[in-house]
């Protein structure tokens, strides 16, 4: 059997250091084409050591230097910025694409991919809330597949599978909450980044963390799960589920739901994305059901969670609406980190954005990034620099 050449992308970051475990617990099954990263060229260092990838790529020319003279003689080919991605994404015959990458940064590697028929193993969920329209047609004009590494998405993914699409009532996307389930506004108002940082389930990257603390990136999951599942937004709920055990439900139209329960940990929809459609052998140790009780639900109220609503208002809205609200959402939660803005002025900043700015069809990749960058002045205007 020959082994799934995988290309890592964003391999310095959470998912995606979690991503090489994955690839670790399988030599027999897997093996790394290609690891890109942001600017952590000494980590990246040692990933390259132990995977031996034939292409490597950095964000700038100087950190692609820096990783060129840690490795000397040992040195693969090791690229940079934008060319650089995509020659990591594209130019090492790699069987899957694991973009892992943050950020609008993630966008091109996923339309290149799937441009090409490549399948992508997908954690990079702001490719499908930017043109998650155009991703979807490329993928399915070029026969390749977008498989959820998100893990709620990805349990939907698992839920569905054998169920023909006109026997779903509904699918419900689970979230925690945050860490600030039950804060008032004027404890909001005071949330300094340091305690934003401190998710109660999961250890992520900065940007998924705050954005799982206002709820955005559940509003971003309403805009993935719709592209992925082809199902209309009123057919994509979201329930709070404080203990992030239930990764998501389905719901038939018999009445049944069938549930994904398992234990918070990455490494668990990374390995499904990679196996899929077979099943490995243990990606994590088993939930132990006694011990994670209770599993407990409440509504996702609208007006304590405005930013699920924004999400879908973007949605609805079409075009380059939600690659405005990614934008926008991007520049304030930066400022956010930075000091720059309050906590509790992170959705008004993007709801304020999201008024202004013009949206138009999405007819290109080049339409998105034209809107993510209006989007983005915006938001720096409407912060003051
Ligand atoms: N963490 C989770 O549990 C989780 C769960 C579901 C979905 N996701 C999604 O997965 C993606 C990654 O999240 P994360 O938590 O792993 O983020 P993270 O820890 O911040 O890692 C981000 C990665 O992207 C790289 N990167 C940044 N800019 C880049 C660029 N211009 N070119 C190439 N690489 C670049 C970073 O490299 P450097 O660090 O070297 O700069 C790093 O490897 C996000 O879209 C997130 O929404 C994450």
């Amino acid at each position: 059997m020959s082994r799934k050449r995988v290309a890592v992308l964003g391999s310095t970051g959470s998912v995606g250091v979690q991503a090489l475990d994955v690839v670790a617990r399988h030599p027999d099954r897997l093996e790394v084409a290609s690891l890109a990263a942001g600017s952590n060229h000494e980590l990246l260092a040692d990933q390259v050591r132990q995977w031996k990838p034939a292409v490597v790529s950095l964000a700038t020319e100087s950190a692609a230097q820096a990783l060129r003279d840690l490795l000397g003689a040992e040195a693969p080919e090791v690229v940079w910025g934008d060319d650089g991605l995509m020659l990591a994404t594209t130019g090492a015959a790699a069987d899957v694409v694991l973009n892992a990458v943050v950020g609008a940064a993630g966008l091109s590697a996923t339309h290149a991919a799937v441009s090409r028929g490549i399948d992508v193993a997908l954690a990079n969920k702001e490719s499908l809330v930017m043109a998650g329209e155009l991703i979807m047609a490329a993928a399915r004009a070029n026969g390749a597949t977008v498989l959820p590494v998100d893990s709620e998405p990805n349990a939907l993914h698992q839920c569905l599978r054998g169920t023909e699409t006109a026997e779903v009532r509904r699918l419900v996307l689970t979230a925690s909450g945050g860490p600030f389930r039950g804060w008032s506004a004027d404890e909001l108002a005071g949330v300094t980044p340091e305690r934003a940082l401190q998710h109660p389930t999961w250890k992520m990257g900065p940007r998924i963390t705050i954005d799982s603390a206002t709820l955005m990136n559940k509003g971003f999951e309403v805009i993935e799960t719709h592209w992925l599942f082809d199902l209309p937004a009123e057919k994509i709920e979201v329930v709070v589920h404080p203990q992030s055990i239930v990764h998501s439900l389905i719901e038939l139209v018999d009445g049944s739901m069938i549930a994904h329960a398992g234990p918070t940990d990455m490494r668990l929809p990374i390995q499904n994305a990679l196996s899929y459609p077979a099943r490995w052998a243990a990606a994590v140790e088993p939930l132990d059901l006694v011990a994670s009780a209770p599993w407990t639900f409440e509504p996702a109220e609208p007006e304590r969670y405005p930013a699920l609503g924004l999400a879908r208002r973007a949605l609805d809205a079409g075009g380059t609406a939600t690659a405005i609200l990614n934008a926008a959402d991007e520049v304030a939660v930066a400022a956010f980190l930075e000091g720059r803005l309050a906590f509790d002025r992170i959705v008004p900043v993007v709801a304020e954005v999201l008024d202004t700015c013009d949206v138009t069809a999405a007819t290109s990749i080049e339409t998105i990034f034209a809107a993510d960058a209006a989007a983005r002045s915006e938001a720096q205007r409407h912060l003051g620099g």
